[in-house]
């Protein structure tokens, strides 16, 4: 019975912690950015012509795992609007940054597609944003990068 209690005063706390994290938020422009860079030969390549723009779509609001792209990244009711950076989750990420604004124009002109590439892939260290090799496709993820540079900026 004790125990119960204390877990539900925890799950409360916890709860009121991320909301108001997230209530608080704004999206932020340009963002400060330390994310490791790409090896060059990754960062020149672009696989966005050929790929699927709607599956990326789909990638990004429901079939990503462990979780949607939209729970950090953001949707069209987060604070900022669809891919600013503040989703639900995101921005419960405070420790050390929050997730890319991909409408940010002054921090996204510095990532080219390979880029990206490289950090949905292999994840960002030290941060929320995960390695998605185990889950996606090379294929998959460019059509969420193609998703992501057209219909987010
Ligand atoms: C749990 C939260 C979270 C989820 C889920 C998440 N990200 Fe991220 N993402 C982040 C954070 C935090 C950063 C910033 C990392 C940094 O600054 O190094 C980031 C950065 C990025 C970047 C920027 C890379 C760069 O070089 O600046 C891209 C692109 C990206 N995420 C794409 C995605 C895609 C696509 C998905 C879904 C498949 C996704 N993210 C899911 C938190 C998340």
């Amino acid at each position: 019975m004790k125990k119960q209690f204390v877990l539900f005063i925890a799950a409360i706390f916890t709860f009121a912690m991320v909301s108001s994290a997230y209530a608080a938020k704004k999206a932020e422009c340009p963002q400060p950015r330390k994310t490791k860079s790409a090896p060059a030969s990754t960062a020149k390549q672009d696989k966005t012509a050929k790929a699927n723009k709607a599956n990326g779509k789909k990638i990004y609001h429901k079939t990503a795992k462990p979780m949607a792209c939209k729970m950090c990244h953001g949707d069209k009711k987060d604070p900022g609007g669809l891919g600013a950076g503040v989703g639900k989750l995101g921005a419960a990420f405070k420790s050390p940054v929050a997730p890319r604004n991909f409408k940010c124009k002054a921090t996204m002109k510095k990532i080219s597609a390979g880029q990206m590439f490289w950090i949905i892939k292999n994840g960002s260290k030290g941060t929320g944003m995960v390695a998605h090799k185990k889950t996606l496709k090379d294929k998959e993820i460019w059509d969420v990068i193609k998703y992501i540079r057209e219909d987010l900026k």
